[in-house]
Formats: structure tokens, C-alpha cells, sequence
């Protein structure tokens, strides 16, 4: 039996800065958020948006025009929850109207989470193949005004319909992972920004993928020459660049050419580019943009690297569908990406900055642009979320 993707799509904020302002606001040359990150915009959530309502707006748009009574499973991956106990996807469950009785549950492991959710998911569709498991990916990526983290924030989110009828990609069996404790980035539960060990994550991230491939090839997984695409965590692109590089080496023994690099990743890139890192999202963000953006696909095996720092890495891999074109929102995606207000630094400051009192009394978000949900504010330690005009 087959089982992968039947809808795919996403949600960022109405708000970007771009990399530019940050780097004059730093003395910098944009040189280096460009070309050295390549990272041209980010994305800026308003204060009354969070994973919750990124996430309903995403599986409102994924699931448009389909029926929603065989979702089993609801699956809420994220860094950035907004609750200690309560799953942020019961939020998302009572505004998309689910079935009653379609369980609920939030996974939590940095940036890979939504990659354990898609295996669950995986493994629930074989067993009783009439259901459809929802995969939802949504995150705020936060390190702080001024720190050498900042450029490399974003916000955003992925809904993910897994089920038998995998009109867009089927998933391949066969797996690899890889585990290892290490302190690269990190958030205690005091802090809303992360704290992390940036160049040291960077390294952490390019030995989990060699072990993570190492592990998919011991599993009985596909050569390389087999996968015509790739597509990376992205917490910055030109951290998939680095990536494929390693992998080429370990793999060729040599060098991948610059061209073979760009064929390899580059319409994957794109979105990421203009958004920013969105931690558990960015790496289905990418597929998305590879698929909005490539040329016919069909046929054509993916290779798929997910890494959550920590760490746990996994390489996996999917065959696109004949006519996937039809069944993703290729044209609104491109026009949520182009629909946006550009911020200023202190715009985007006095986002950053906003915060609802900590003692549960009234505060209200303010009204800002968003989509079809948005989060009102705070009334009694409880968070108030609504459907917009
Ligand atoms: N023109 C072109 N390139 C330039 C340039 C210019 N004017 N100025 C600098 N550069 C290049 C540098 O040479 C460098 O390139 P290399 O990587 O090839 O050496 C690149 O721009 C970045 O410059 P720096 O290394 O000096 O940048 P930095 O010290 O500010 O740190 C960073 C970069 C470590 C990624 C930092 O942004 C950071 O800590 N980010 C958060 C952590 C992160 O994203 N880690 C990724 C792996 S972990 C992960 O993937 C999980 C996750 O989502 C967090």
C-alpha cells in the first residue's frame, strides 16, 4: 500500500524585515545575510499571531474543499508552544471544527519533530488505511535584538494531510537516524529566546547528517545518484549548500561541482530564502517550494534530511506523483509570499517586544493583518483565539 502526502500547504506572517535593514542597523555589509546566510527576508510574526493560529490558517488552506470526518489524528509539531500541558492543536482542532473524535497531541524536539510526526503518521495510515492523519508544523524561531542568531529568525507553518490516497509524494520505507546528546541549541523553559553554540550547531548538524545517511544506507535506502532532488532543514539556505556538499564528498569522495550543487537544491531554496528559519516547518517548507517551483517532477525520487538540534537527525526519501501539480496551491503561495508589509527596524522592534502581562490579567493583541484566525489576547491565564472578518 501506498501511503505519503495528499495535501500539502502553508501560512507565514503578513509582516517581513528585510536583511538589509538588519545589516545597516549592525554596520554590516547585507553581503553577509545575502550570500554568506542566504537569507534575503524574514518573516515577523504581529502580536496577535502565534503556532496556533499560523498553524490553523495553514490546515484551513491544505484542507480546502476536502471532508474532514476521517482525520484520526491530529499531530502538533513545534519549538515555540504556547502551553506547558495543553496541546496547541485542541486550539487548532475547535477552529478548523474537527470530528470530536480525532485525537490530539503536540511533539516537541527543536526543529525535527514534525519529521517523528510524520512517521507516526506513516505507520497509522498502514494499519487502518481509511484514516487520514493531519501533520501540523508551526513555529516562531527567536534568538534576540543584536545577537549573531537574529538574521537568522522567521516564523511560520506547514499542515501536512497524510493518508492512501498520496496524490502528491508517496514515502519511501526505508529510513535513516541519528542521536546524539549535545548542547547546541537549546531553551530552557525560563527563556523565549533559544540560546545556542552557533558554529558548533553547524558542524553538529553536518556529522548528524553523514551518521543519519550512513544509518539510511545500512537500512537498505537509495543511492544517491537515484535522487534527482534533496531538500534540507533550512535554518538558513546556504546551510543546504554546506550540507550537500558534505554529503556529495562522503559519497563521490570529491567535490560536487557548483552546477550539480544548484540543479540538486535550488527551487527548493526559494521560499526559505524569503522567510527565515521556521524550526519544524523549514524542512517541508522547502519541499513545497521545490515542488511549487521545479518543472515536472513526476516520477522523480526526493531525498529529505530533517534535523532537530539536541539532536536527532533523519535522512528519508519519496517518489513524486503523476499530476502533484493539481493538488498543491502553487499560485497562492506565491501570492502569500508577495502580499506582504515590510517592516521597519522599529516596527519590527516593538513587535519583538511585545509581550502580554504574566500575572493572567486582560490584555488584549491588537489588531493586526493576519489571515483567517488570530489570537485576541489573554483573559484569566487563558489564551483567546477567534476567526477574523
Ligand atoms: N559577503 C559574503 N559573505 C560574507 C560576507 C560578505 N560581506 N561577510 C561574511 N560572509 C560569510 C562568512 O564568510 C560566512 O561564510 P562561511 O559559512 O562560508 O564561513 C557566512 O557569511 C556567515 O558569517 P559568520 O560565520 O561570520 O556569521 P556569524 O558569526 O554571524 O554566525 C551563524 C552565523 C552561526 C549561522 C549564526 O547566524 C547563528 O548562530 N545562527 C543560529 C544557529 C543556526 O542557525 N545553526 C544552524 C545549524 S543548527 C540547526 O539547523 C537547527 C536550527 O534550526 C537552529
Amino acid at each position: 500500500m501506498r501511503v505519503g502526502l495528499e495535501a500539502l500547504s502553508f501560512y507565514i506572517p503578513r509582516y517581513y524585515i528585510d536583511l538589509k535593514t538588519i545589516a545597516a542597523r549592525r554596520n554590516e555589509e547585507a553581503g553577509k545575510y545575502y550570500i554568506g546566510l542566504g537569507q534575503e527576508k524574514m518573516a515577523i510574526p504581529a502580536p496577535d499571531e502565534d503556532v496556533v493560529t499560523m498553524a490553523a490558517n495553514a490546515a484551513a488552506q491544505a484542507l480546502q474543499g476536502k471532508e474532514t470526518s476521517s482525520i484520526s489524528t491530529l499531530l502538533f509539531a513545534t519549538e515555540s508552544g504556547v502551553d506547558q500541558s495543553k496541546a496547541a492543536g485542541i486550539y487548532v482542532h475547535s477552529l478548523l471544527g474537527l470530528q470530536p473524535n480525532c485525537r490530539v497531541v503536540e511533539l516537541k524536539q527543536a526543529c525535527y519533530s514534525a519529521t517523528a510526526g510524520l512517521q507516526l503518521a506513516l505507520a497509522l495510515v498502514a494499519q487502518n488505511p481509511k484514516q487520514k492523519v493531519l501533520i501540523l508544523a508551526s513555529d516562531i524561531a527567536r534568538y534576540g535584538l543584536n545577537t549573531a542568531g537574529e538574521p537568522t529568525q522567521g516564523a511560520g507553518a506547514v499542515a501536512m494531510l497524510i493518508s492512501s490516497q498520496p496524490d502528491i509524494l508517496t514515502f519511501d520505507p526505508a529510513s535513516g537516524t541519528y542521536v546524539e546528546d549535545v548542547m547546541d541549541f537549546w531553551r530552557p523553559n525560563y527563556l523565549e529566546e533559544a540560546l545556542v553554540d552557533g558554529k558548533y550547531s553547524v558542524k553538529i548538524y553536518l556529522k548528524a547528517l553523514a551518521e543519519a545517511w550512513n544509518n539510511y544506507q545500512a537500512n537498505g535506502g537509495f543511492s544517491f545518484h537515484e535522487f534527482t532532488r534533496f531538500c534540507y532543514h533550512l535554518p538558513f539556505t546556504r546551510m543546504a549548500d554546506k550540507a550537500h556538499r558534505h554529503l556529495g564528498k562522503l559519497v563521490h569522495e570529491q567535490d560536487l561541482s557548483d552546477e550539480q550543487v544548484k540543479a540538486h537544491l535550488e527551487e527548493g531554496l526559494r521560499y526559505g530564502r524569503s522567510v527565515g528559519n521556521v524550526y519544524s516547518a523549514s524542512l517541508y517548507l522547502g519541499l513545497i517550494s521545490l515542488l511549487d517551483n521545479a518543472s515536472d517532477l513526476a516520477g522523480q525520487r526526493l531525498g529529505l534530511f530533517s534535523y532537530g538540534s539536541g539532536c536527532v537527525a533523519e535522512f528519508f526519501s519519496g517518489v513524486v506523483a503523476e499530476n502533484y501539480q493539481q493538488h498543491l496551491d502553487s499560485e497562492g503561495h506565491r501570492q502569500l509570499l508577495h502580499d506582504r508589509e515590510e517592516l521597519d527596524y522599529e516596527a519590527y522592534s516593538r513587535f519583538f517586544l511585545f509581550h502580554h502581562p504574566v500575572d493572567g490579567s486582560e490584555s488584549l493583541a491588537g489588531h493586526f493583518k493576519t489571515g483567517k484566525f488570530r489570537f485576541s489576547g489573554v483573559n484569566n491565564h487563558q489564551r483567546i483565539y477567534e476567526k477574523t472578518a
